[in-house]
């Protein structure tokens, strides 16, 4: 028996005492980790993985990052939490953070991880507007408690929770697959006509919450205008334009903050993930003072939000984004892998749209006929643990293979990536 399936062993036991979340993967070939080092995992055996997940890019600066360890490791020798006090690593935090962002005079709420930033995001901008509702997109993903699934179409998990649907949904501008089947040369964003109806037809909506690019369920990226489009929209009804770039922030599609790329201000920003280097959770809230003074102290909160140790492990996670350059690395390597990718698999008719924006590249499966190949996906994702690949996936099909690796992969690395894909799409018949 090897130690993998030692573990394996054991954990089918656990399993079976436990829930099944964790339950993803095929049993036999489900990867087991005991060590990571910048973009590689290593099994108990010593198999190592080129780990294109990077924790859902909550290790955007990689695994075991010697300088954010070193800051993990000081600031818990020296204070790791107190009450709703302020420390000094929050303190500095909340000023770096105001400092970096786009939000002019910005003021920084902290909190434990996404979801609870979507819901102090869903709080504040009924404080602030009197409205309880907003319009989120077709298959984004804001989190999975309460409030935050009361924001979106999480069909998955609506009717089990019984959450309230505080949301109208519409289309997210898809444009390999078009919700409203334009073309993009003449679409003229016909996609986003549905937002006019809405506001149109319902006077209880405060805010517009959306992904830069569609993450957990998708990889999709939509065209340049787009946030500009929502912006224009949001100033001529007075909502709120709520950007949560929870995953697509922090340098993942090449710049710190998702918004810069689309050059658009919001008035909330919603970050977590990398935010701490993926050691410890940690999210904020960065919005306009008129907004986030709108509620009382207290209002927003949990025990560990923001507490030193995280603030103090984020101040030196963003600093290995600043000094490192990873968002202009995440820019050039991004693109570099997206025409390898392309250079590769854009005329296999496995393959149909291959897509990306830096280090977050979506490579849509097909049939024949071109319709979303999900099994196909599914059988690629496993394939792909045996040839030392961790590879997630995604998609309203469940045919798009997400690559979201740290962003301190190099070219080579790349090259040592499609080395290996290329070998599990052969045994493809
Ligand atoms: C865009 C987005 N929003 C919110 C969340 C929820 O974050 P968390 O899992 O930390 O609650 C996620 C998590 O994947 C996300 O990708």
């Amino acid at each position: 028996m090897t130690k993998k399936e030692k573990y394996l062993d054991l954990a089918k036991k656990s399993l079976a005492r436990m829930d099944n979340s964790y339950k993803y993967f095929p049993e036999e070939d489900t990867p087991v980790f005991v060590k990571g080092k910048g973009v590689r995992l290593y099994d108990p055996d010593g198999k190592e993985y080129l780990d294109m997940v990077s924790g859902y890019s909550a290790l955007n600066q990689g695994h075991t990052h010697p300088k954010i360890i070193s800051s993990l490791l000081k600031q818990a020798n020296r204070l790791t939490h107190t009450s709703a006090t302020l420390s000094d690593a929050k303190v500095l935090l909340a000023e770096k953070l105001a400092n970096m962002s786009p939000i002019p005079n910005t003021v920084v709420h902290f909190d434990i991880g996404g979801s609870r930033a979507v819901e102090g995001a869903k709080i504040l901008t009924t404080a602030y507007t009197g409205k309880s509702k907003m319009i989120s997109f077709n298959n984004s993903y804001h989190g999975r408690t309460a409030g935050s699934l009361s924001l979106y179409n999480a069909d998955d998990f609506k009717d089990l929770l019984n959450v309230p649907k505080d949301y109208y949904k519409t289309h997210y501008p898809y444009c390999y697959r078009c919700p409203v089947g334009k073309k993009i040369e003449s679409c003229n964003y016909q996609c986003l006509d549905k937002i006019q109806h809405i506001l149109d037809n319902n006077n209880d909506i405060g805010g517009i919450i959306v992904e830069p690019a569609l993450g957990s369920r998708g990889y999709i990226f939509p065209p340049q205008k787009f946030y500009k489009k929502i912006r224009r929209i949001c100033d001529e009804h007075e909502l709120l334009f709520i950007s949560d770039e929870i995953q697509m922030g922090l340098g993942r599609l090449g710049a710190m903050f998702a918004c810069d790329k689309f050059e658009t201000i919001p008035d909330l920003i919603l970050l977590s993930k990398s935010l701490a280097g993926g050691m410890w959770p940690l999210s904020a809230i960065l919005g306009k003072k008129a907004i986030m003074e709108r509620i009382g102290p207290g209002t927003l909160g949990s025990t560990f939000a923001g507490a030193p140790l995280a603030c103090g492990v984020a101040l030196t996670s963003i600093e290995v984004l600043e000094n490192e350059n990873l968002c202009e690395k995440s820019e050039i390597v991004g693109e570099y892998f997206l025409e390898r990718l392309r250079d590769e698999f854009a005329d296999h008719p496995l393959f149909g749209n291959i897509d990306g924006m830096g280090l977050a590249i979506g490579l849509e499966l097909i049939l024949e006929d071109g319709s979303p190949a999900g099994d196909l996906c599914e059988k690629i994702q496993h394939l792909s643990f045996k040839e030392g690949v961790l590879l997630q996936r995604g998609g309203p099909g469940k045919n798009i293979i997400n690559m979201i690796p740290a962003l301190i992969i190099t070219k080579e690395e790349v090259e040592e990536f499609i080395g290996r894909f290329k070998k599990i799409i052969e045994q493809i018949h």
